[in-house]
């Protein structure tokens, strides 16, 4: 798993966190992040288009690699796998999450946002995480200061971050990736403009290679 999800995040720097509200807006908002640059995504489960969409995606786009998000329980981690999703992220974990979560077939990205959940997941044998809420769980600074006792561990912090606090995180060398919304505003996904969010994407990926040139 460790060596999966690394490649797959180095490869986006941003991975945008999608609320389906609408399961026809699936494919062009995918499409539409990925032309702008973007190919890994995170579809969550909070709407019940979450698993359709991530099915639609996985059996008809290519060039994207679309994953699970807001898996809080064994159900949706069972339903996120069948649906064809290529990782898992989870807010946080429970025992029982963890160790079904360590045995998918894919790679499983659990939330965290303290030492002790950390070293929960660091002992079950995860070397990638999540941190999440970032923002407010003190940011950039508390994964700086996670590098010091666990110079092992990576993340992909999601949770408040947007292109004003971006370069704060991408600084921390234990940093592979970003998650957010900010990529699919509600209005441009009602809308259908497509254009305007294959822009964001562009724009994410430009300020990205700026800061880490
Ligand atoms: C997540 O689940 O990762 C977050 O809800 C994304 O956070 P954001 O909406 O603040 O970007």
């Amino acid at each position: 798993h460790t060596s999966v999800i690394k490649h797959l995040l180095r490869q986006a720097p941003v991975v945008p966190v999608i609320a389906i509200h609408n399961l026809d807006s699936a494919i062009p908002l995918a499409m539409a992040l990925r032309d702008g640059g973007l190919p890994v995504l995170e579809i969550t489960l909070r709407t019940p288009h979450g698993l359709p969409a991530i099915r639609r995606i996985k059996d008809e786009l290519e060039g994207v690699i679309v994953g699970a998000g807001t898996v809080t329980n064994l159900r949706g981690l069972d339903e996120a796998i069948k649906a064809g999703s290529e990782f898992i992220i989870t807010p946080g974990t429970t025992p029982r999450l963890l160790s079904e979560g360590c045995q998918s077939p894919v790679p499983f990205l659990p939330g965290i946002s303290s030492a002790s959940e950390l070293m929960v997941c660091a002992e079950a044998g995860l070397k990638v995480l999540k941190f999440f809420p970032a923002e407010s769980s003190g940011g950039a600074k508390s994964l700086k200061a996670f590098g010091g006792p666990f110079p092992d561990i990576s993340f992909c912090p999601t949770g408040g971050i947007g292109l004003h606090n971006i370069a704060d995180y991408l600084a921390v060398p234990s940093v592979l990736s970003v998650g957010g919304s900010w990529l699919t505003p509600d209005d441009m996904v009602r809308e259908g403009n497509w254009t305007a969010i294959t822009a964001l994407a562009r724009e994410a990926c430009l300020r990205v290679a700026a800061i880490r040139e």
